[in-house]
């Protein structure tokens, strides 16, 4: 593997392989005082941040830094971004610089690519940290990671993306991985945050809540992206929020052994109640964990290029 660009690219045997390669990194550091590996010392990694972010950005820097790799971070308001320079310039200074892998999260989908395209003649990997309205494949990577601790196996497996797909890469990137790894996924939002050309994605696509839930293991709430909606938000908050948001009386509709997920960051009573989100139902925190493992794991498979075993 060159680039993590998109899940699209991860094979069943690749992306099981990355997500035995967390579980076996997990393992080994439970416990730990000392979270540290030597497997990527001598590396070189920059985050290089055009958005907000809390969990990506700095469950990335911890994942190198556990790795005993050098981590550097790159945030645009505070870099010659600010002065003008374009994408391409900054990427090819970072790899004049000696970064041996750039991750970068864009507002722009596509942007990742671009990047790779550009960084490929100096060897300099990329890792798309969430590419606009396109990808997210590390945080898919983690949420699989999650189920198959919740869930065991994933193949059969029934679950639910709901909410806001229009302008979620999270959704796109778990689509692709989820059923790769043979899960059935059923995408359930409001007709107005349906993207064009979603009913190609292979999953089933429903405008109703309610009676998908007595038939799920999993349900993966997405938050409702305001802040790309620049044209206003139709439904209502409060109207989406009846219909959509996972409170108690839909909890309580889950086969018991269902698992909740949101990538977040979370708007409680908006998408999830907060009673939900801080049910024992839900693996958020799970999520956040196991995100630094899954990403020591695509650092290692780019970089040092190996399965690791236990
Ligand atoms: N899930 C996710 O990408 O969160 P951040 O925006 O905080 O990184």
């Amino acid at each position: 593997m060159r680039h993590l660009l998109s899940t699209e690219d991860l094979d069943v045997a690749t992306a099981t392989s990355l997500l035995d390669t967390a579980d076996t990194l997990k393992q080994t550091l439970l416990g730990r005082e000392v979270k540290k590996l030597p497997t990527l010392r001598g590396r070189t990694v920059v985050t290089l941040f055009y958005e907000n972010s809390t969990r990506t950005r700095v469950s990335f820097e911890v994942a190198g830094k556990w790795m005993s790799a050098d981590v550097i971070n790159v945030s645009a308001s505070s870099s010659s971004v600010g002065k003008g320079e374009s994408l391409r310039d900054t990427a090819l200074t970072l790899a004049a610089a000696g970064a041996d892998c750039v991750i970068i999260r864009h507002p722009a989908s596509g942007s990742a690519h671009r990047l790779a395209g550009w960084l490929d003649e100096a060897g300099t990997q990329v890792i798309n940290a969430g590419d606009g309205m396109h990808e997210h494949p590390t945080q898919a990577l983690l949420d699989a990671a999650t189920l198959r601790e919740r869930l065991g196996e994933l193949a059969g497996r029934r679950i639910a993306i709901v909410g806001d797909l229009l302008h979620s890469r999270v959704a796109r990137s778990n689509v692709h991985l989820l059923r790769t790894l043979g899960a059935e996924v059923v995408l359930v939002a409001p007709p107005t945050l349906v993207p064009a050309g979603a009913q190609h994605w292979g999953a089933e696509v429903r405008h109703e809540l309610d009676p998908e839930l007595p038939k799920l293991d999993a349900v993966m709430m997405l938050r409702v992206q305001a802040e790309r909606m620049h044209g206003g938000f139709f439904p209502s908050a409060r109207e989406y929020s009846i219909a959509y948001g996972l409170n108690e009386a839909r909890l309580g509709m889950l086969p018991e052994h269902a698992v909740v997920l949101h990538p977040g960051p979370m708007l409680r009573g908006m998408e999830i109640a907060p009673a939900v989100a801080d049910s024992p139902r839900a693996a958020i925190t799970q999520q956040v964990s196991n995100g630094v493992h899954v990403r020591m794991a695509v650092l290692y498979h780019l970089l040092a290029g190996e399965e690791i075993t236990a």
